[in-house]
């Protein structure tokens, strides 16, 4: 038995945010709140946005922080409060985006950032348009958003079907001023979101289908979009590839790679696709072992098989300049810090909805070979 579903509609096209007017019109969205970062202030691109939705935009606040905080979502819900929004446009790399998800839900059930993450199920939320700019999370496509509390140095991806977008309005363009480090990260978060899919114990033919056309579209472009991030062809491939690996991993979430990166962001403060990359492909040779169905999809990739996979997951590593180990990335060379890096992972939830099955000495065991 499998099942499938995804109701995000996408609008997706070069130079497609200024029809933003007409698209809210056309579902009935107005009153909204845009929810961002400080890049969409700085730059101009909210301000640009709030013109382009000719009036139905009444605010912007732009101070949503990397890894958006409990008191983030609480500060956009006084906003959205004092303006009586009654949409939420969320624009900005996966960390707005995922503070605007909350948002609109705290706004719709009356509730904080805490109550959400600490489980409040999530039962409505006010209409959410998402805007990605950064091609890395795929978060405007998926019904779950990632919060974190610096006093527990916890990470937790909280779900609840309200907080599907209404609509996925992507335009590549956004992603041009991208610098190449983050280029980097979000890119490989793409990859990792592809393989991760293939990787769950909820892949289907429907999430196999995306996952892979998501990760060839990343693998075939990724290095192009970090040497040249003005190559309009590198950054649209990267922009599909990131909203259609969101809509593979919506319905099967992500696996291993996730599972061992929240510690390493939370406590480490190592950007989110760079944690995640750091086991990537570790995971996934573990995984074809279990799953032999991988060495089939890493050919439609354009692999020989699962491990060649894995070896251009390290190799764009090494090109982009990721560190790929616990000491250069900060933790100390201690037995209890490595030992919490594998009680992290191992009772995470992405690691269970892994088909390899890893125990904790499976996980330490790969961390290990990357101390
Ligand atoms: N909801 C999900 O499904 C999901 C999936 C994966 C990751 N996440 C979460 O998303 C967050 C990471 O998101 P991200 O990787 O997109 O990074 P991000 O949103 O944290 O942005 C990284 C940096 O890039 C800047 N930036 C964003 N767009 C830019 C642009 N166009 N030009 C220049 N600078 C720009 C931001 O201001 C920020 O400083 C993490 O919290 C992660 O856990 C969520
Ligand atoms: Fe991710």
């Amino acid at each position: 038995m499998w099942k499938y579903y995804n109701p995000v509609e996408v609008v997706f096209g070069t130079g497609k945010l200024e029809e933003l007017g007409q698209l809210m019109a056309e579902r009935g969205m107005d009153r909204a709140l845009i929810v961002s970062d400080p890049f969409t202030h700085r730059s101009g691109v909210a301000e640009q946005l709030k013109q382009y939705a000719g009036g139905r935009v009444l605010d912007i606040i732009s101070e949503v922080e990397p890894n958006p905080t409990c008191d983030n979502v609480d500060a956009c819900t006084a906003r959205a409060r004092a303006i009586g929004a009654q949409s939420i446009i969320a624009l900005g790399g996966g960390s707005a985006m995922d503070c605007a998800k909350s948002t609109a839900a705290a706004a719709a059930m009356n509730c904080t950032g805490l109550e959400l993450l600490r489980g409040k199920p999530i039962t409505d939320a006010l209409p959410i348009i998402a805007i990605p700019t950064t091609a890395g999370t795929g978060s405007e496509v998926g019904w779950g958003a990632v919060l974190s509390d610096h006093a527990t140095n916890s990470k937790i991806a909280i779900f609840g079907s309200p907080m599907f977008p209404k609509l996925a309005l992507v335009d590549p363009v956004l992603t041009y001023t991208v610098p190449p480090a983050v280029t980097a990260s979000t890119g490989l978060d793409v990859i990792a979101h592809s393989l991760d899919a293939m990787c769950s114990v909820r892949a289907n033919p429907v999430s196999d289908g995306l996952a892979v056309r998501a990760a060839k579209l990343a693998f075939e472009n990724l290095e192009a979009a970090f040497r040249d991030g003005s190559d309009p062809v590198a950054r649209e491939r990267m922009a599909m590839a990131s909203t259609i690996a969101g809509y593979a991993f919506s319905n099967t979430g992500t696996t291993g790679s996730h599972a061992c990166s929240y510690l390493l962001t939370a406590k480490y403060r190592i950007p989110h696709g760079e944690a995640c990359a750091l086991t990537l492909d570790a995971w996934f040779r573990k995984d074809a072992a279990v799953r032999p169905v991988l060495h089939v999809l890493s050919r439609m990739m354009g692999f020989a098989d699962a491990n060649a996979a894995a070896d251009r997951v390290a190799e764009l590593k090494r090109i982009t300049g990721m560190r790929t180990t616990l000491t250069t990335m900060g933790v100390p060379d201690t037995r209890e810090a490595f030992d919490e890096l594998v009680t992290n992972a191992a009772a995470s939830g992405n690691m269970t909805n892994d088909i390899c099955g890893a125990t904790q000495e499976d996980i330490a065991s790969i961390l290990e070979a990357l101390r």
